[in-house]
């Protein structure tokens, strides 16, 4: 009877034990007793289905990638391997990152995250949350100083405030809904500023589609540096204000 009992406490118990993330640790960060993932990992969706990916990169353990847990990915994520520990291989990561990056728990790696923050953001990029990226009040923001934190790296410096806007395209173009579309869907509707810093480089890149060909002088000699920290798309500052102390540098008309 003890026997008994015993075999079925080790049962119960061993599934629990080695659940450690292993092989690959990008994405996770170390939280005192174990590395876990970081939010940014499992932050962006999967290029195929997600039931799909479940069956192209089934958990071990059964527990999926999510922030703050050390689930185990599964091999093929990373490595050509079928035990730990197992050299990267990267072709095998490559169609990991294209295809599941989510259930892999790689997201911070897709090419959306990969661009650096701005030289002097506004906010700790460090310190962004998922709710954060998500936020009217925040994504506008981030996306010009911190899109490496929420993936925003391919927008440009530019993105809808609000993350529906597509779901109605003729909103673009209804008179009454002009002030709403150009404070909440500038990106879908095509309504970014003129100029656009992206901070990925860590030089001002614009983008121009302003429709003058000369602009007023710069009233300010730190233009340039301001363009960098996102000053021409800060709309902290109204038109009016960027235009009177950098008109040129941020090619406001
Ligand atoms: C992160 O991934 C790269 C390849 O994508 C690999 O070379 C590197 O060793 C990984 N880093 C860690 C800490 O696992
Ligand atoms: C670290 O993460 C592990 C795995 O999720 C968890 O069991 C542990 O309690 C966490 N430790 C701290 C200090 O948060
Ligand atoms: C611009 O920033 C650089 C780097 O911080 C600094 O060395 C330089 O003096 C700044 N230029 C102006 C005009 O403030």
């Amino acid at each position: 009877m003890i026997a008994f009992v015993s075999i079925l406490l080790a049962s119960f118990l061993a599934p629990e034990v080695f659940a450690v993330i292993g092989g690959d640790l990008n994405c996770t960060s170390y939280n005192g007793t174990a590395f876990v993932y970081t939010p940014a990992a499992v932050a962006c969706s999967n290029a195929i289905s997600d039931a799909s990916c479940a069956v192209l990169y089934a958990a071990p353990n059964t527990l999926y990638p999510a922030a703050g847990n050390d689930a185990q990915r599964a091999h093929a994520c990373y490595t050509t391997a079928t035990a730990t520990p197992a050299a990267i291989v990267l072709d095998m990561k490559q169609a990991a990152l294209a295809n599941c990056a989510k259930t892999c728990g790689f997201c911070c790696q897709t090419d959306a995250y990969s661009c650096s923050n701005a030289v002097y953001p506004r906010l700790n990029c460090a310190t962004v949350t998922l709710s954060q990226c998500n936020s009217v009040a925040w994504r506008t923001i981030i996306a010009q100083d911190c899109p490496a934190s929420c993936g925003f790296c391919l927008s440009g410096g530019c993105v809808d405030a609000v993350t529906n806007c597509g779901n109605d395209l003729s909103i673009c173009t209804t008179v009454g809904m002009q002030d709403f579309v150009n404070t909440y869907c500038q990106r879908t509707c095509g309504r970014c500023p003129s100029s656009t810093t992206s901070a990925s480089a860590g030089t001002a890149t614009t983008t121009v589609t302003s429709t003058c060909s000369s602009y007023i002088a710069d009233s300010s000699t730190n233009c340039a540096n301001w363009s960098r920290n996102g000053f021409c798309t800060n709309t902290f500052y109204t038109l009016a204000q960027r235009r009177a102390r950098c008109a040129t540098t941020c090619r406001i008309c």
